[in-house]
């Protein structure tokens, strides 16, 4: 495998390449991430990852400067699973100057969900995933399930600019016990991490009550951020969304029978954890 930091080697040793398939990620790797390589190389060759902490993603308040950086950890892992290129920039390589162009995602999607908690986040997530699309010149890339409105709001937006890569889908890569891996799982306290599969417990008790033909989604929403909290979590959200746009359903969506997805974000602890749970 070839770790690479700048867009111009980077550029020369992709000359040419029609099938790149791209993972990007920030690092801290686990098997969630690796499925996504092995997603990829069924879609494309050669496979390119890159791991960059993107600060433009990251408020002000939140965790870029202790986000788990483990490097060559990471390489190993993408080395056994075939990746061909690492781009793993620096900061200064990536945005050599402040990056002043940004891309905004519409506010009826990036200003809900995640984006009312954490403003700013997916302008972050947009402009840097754009770049980084620039940089490797995907055929396709791939993106988790795990976070479900960023791979929404990627695939609007290389819809929207017409840009020749295919976003594809990877399903979340969950531990036994339900909880969804994510490289902030290993903020958990023992105790902690006893606890976090509540919320995969909880977005399938919901669901299970949406499929039993319960429409009264602010009820079964509230009841679900009530146990949460009585649990000592501390829920942002828990929202039945439809898949396609990330909007509330009315009644008449239901009587369509809209595809519909429960998305939640709570606090355990000092950590954040998100999930969703397709109905
Ligand atoms: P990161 O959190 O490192 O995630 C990289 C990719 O792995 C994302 O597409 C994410 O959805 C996926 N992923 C994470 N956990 C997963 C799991 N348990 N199962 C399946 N897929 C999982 O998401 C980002 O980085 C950044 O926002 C990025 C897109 C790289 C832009 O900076």
């Amino acid at each position: 495998m070839k770790i690479i930091s700048s867009i111009e080697e980077l550029r020369d040793q992709l000359r040419g390449q029609l099938r790149t398939a791209f993972v990007p990620t920030m690092g801290n790797l686990h098997e969630g991430h690796l499925s996504l390589m092995r997603l990829a190389r069924r879609h494309g060759d050669p496979v390119v990852a890159s791991i960059f902490v993107n600060r433009l993603q990251f408020g002000p308040n939140e965790d870029f400067d202790k986000y788990p950086r483990s490097f060559q950890a990471d390489v190993d892992k993408l080395e056994k699973e075939g990746v061909y290129v690492l781009f793993a920039p620096t900061e200064k390589d990536l945005y050599p100057e402040p990056q002043e162009y940004r891309v905004r995602p519409p506010d009826d999607l990036g200003n809900i969900l995640e984006g009312e908690f954490r403003p700013g986040f997916f302008t972050g997530v947009t402009t840097v995933v754009l770049k980084l699309f620039s940089c490797v010149q995907p055929k396709v890339a791939v993106f988790g399930k795990k976070d479900y409105q960023q791979l929404m709001i990627i695939r609007n937006m290389s819809k929207q600019f017409a840009l020749p890569t295919e976003i594809i889908a990877a399903e979340t890569w969950r531990a036994e016990d339900g909880l969804a891996l994510s490289s902030r799982n290993g903020y958990l306290t023992e105790a902690e991490r006893a606890e976090a599969p509540v919320l995969y417990q909880t977005l399938n008790e919901v669901a299970q009550e949406v499929r039993d033909g319960n429409t009264n989604i602010l009820e079964i929403e509230r009841r679900a951020m009530e146990k949460l909290a009585k649990r000592q979590w501390n829920p942002d959200y828990v929202s039945i969304r439809k898949r396609d746009n990330l909007q509330a359903p009315s009644a008449s969506d239901f009587a369509q029978n809209a595809e519909l997805v429960v998305l939640t974000a709570a606090k355990l602890g000092n950590t954040r954890l998100i999930d969703n749970l397709e109905i």
